[in-house]
């Protein structure tokens, strides 16, 4: 065994406050149902981790070693996920009339999707748990990820996946060698249909926050944006919701590293943008709810986002309200205007979650939510070439 230097001590649940030992494979808490999260020794792991060390460790999201889960380096399963590019976007700035935009772009990730980070920090504890097959069910890019960090593993993957997911996620998972299974209907029907195959064939079920390591995979996100402004938090991040790990691994990062003392204890307005045709968040938010409602027959180019319930649904109001953030709907329309401006302005032909994150920019610069001095962060979480067939009308008439 060669040691990391995680400093990974406990799992505890997001609603309780109950602790977990780390040497079992968990799901959800044995509590109340709802997500785990990991707990770091944050004393110790400021000692090596230090804005001068990160300066000279490997290129990919697995730096930050300390304040991720897994123990033993031969583990870790890695295609080079993370240290994707923050940019500034000197031509949306002005459009926007936003001094200080950037976007954090992940679509440079491998599977072309933020998706890899939380699936090779989950498949790596997979493997360090002696995990032999795992399922989940996906809207498409999450399925993509897991099938090629299962491949890299040689862990068997079983994924349920809606019908209507894009065409190159159901590609991708049959070439990295992964059983697929289409479900006519909705993901929380492919959630069904994969909790029933994880009991029957005995798989691990790795659906997002109802297992403890995607999000801390995706924290990295959060870990990233800080050290690329230069160790300050910004003023704003605005992220395309789904299951909403992403914003709840960012708000965690932001956390931790305020207790490591990387940071002071500024933080960003947290934004979560949803699809106007599948609004569960925002629709709770808007009534000042603890839950969220499933959303009845949810409708969107994106695939990412047609989600009708997210099961960490409280932690994501508990970080909004907490940050003085705010949730906000964008039609398909306005996604499509949203991929078309990053694209010509930017040069970054984003997926539709991204077209939305930046369509809501504009909306909150307009409503004042932005003020022209913030400093902004617009997570494009994917690439348009995962979409090109609900994309094609728009971009090509043949
Ligand atoms: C491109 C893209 N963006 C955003 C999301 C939603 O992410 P989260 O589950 O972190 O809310 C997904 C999820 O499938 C996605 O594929």
């Amino acid at each position: 065994m060669t040691k990391t230097l995680s400093t990974y001590e406990y799992l505890q649940c997001s609603l309780t406050g109950d602790k977990f030992s780390n040497d079992i494979p968990r799901r959800l808490s044995p509590s109340s149902e709802k997500p785990l999260l990991a707990r770091y020794d944050l004393e110790k792991a400021k000692e090596t981790m230090t804005k001068e060390s990160l300066l000279s460790r490997r290129n990919d999201m697995w730096k930050y070693e300390e304040i991720l889960p897994v123990l033993d380096d031969n583990n870790i399963v890695s295609l080079g996920e993370g240290n994707t590019p923050l940019m500034r976007m000197n031509n949306l700035s002005n459009v926007l009339d936003i001094k200080n935009l950037y976007v954090k772009d992940e679509s440079n990730n491998p599977t072309g999707s933020f998706k890899a980070r939380g699936l090779s920090a989950a498949i790596s504890k997979a493997k360090e748990f002696g995990i032999k097959g795992i399922v989940m069910p996906s809207a498409g890019n999450a399925a993509g990820a897991m099938s090629a960090y299962a491949a890299k593993s040689k862990i068997a993957a079983n994924v349920f996946m809606p019908k209507d997911a894009p065409l190159a996620n159901k590609m991708e998972c049959i070439a990295f060698g992964a059983n697929v299974e289409l479900v006519d209907g909705f993901i929380s029907d492919a959630g069904k249909a994969s909790a029933i195959a994880a009991e029957k064939y005995d798989l691990f079920d790795i659906s997002t926050l109802k297992e403890p390591f995607r999000v801390e995979g995706k924290k990295t996100m959060g870990l990233e944006i800080v050290e690329q402004l230069g160790w300050q938090v910004p003023d704003v991040i605005i992220y395309p919701t789904g299951g909403g790990t992403g914003i709840v691994g960012i708000w965690k990062a932001i956390n931790e590293l305020e207790k490591m003392g990387l940071v002071n204890d500024k933080k960003p307005k947290m934004v979560c943008v949803q699809a106007e045709g599948c609004s569960p968040l925002v629709d709770a938010f808007e009534k000042n709810e603890e839950y969220a409602v499933p959303f009845e027959n949810p409708k969107t180019l994106a695939a990412g986002m047609r989600v009708p319930l997210a099961v960490g649904d409280f932690i994501i109001f508990n970080i909004l309200k907490e940050s003085k953030g705010t949730a906000i709907r964008i039609n398909d329309a306005e996604m499509l205007e949203g991929v078309s401006l990053l694209s010509k302005e930017e040069g970054i032909f984003a997926a539709p979650e991204g077209g939305a994150v930046l369509r809501a920019t504009m909306k909150l610069r307009e409503n004042g939510f932005i003020e022209k001095s913030d400093k902004v962060v617009v997570v494009n979480t994917g690439s348009a070439y995962k979409y090109l067939d609900a994309m094609q009308k728009t971009f090509w008439n043949d």
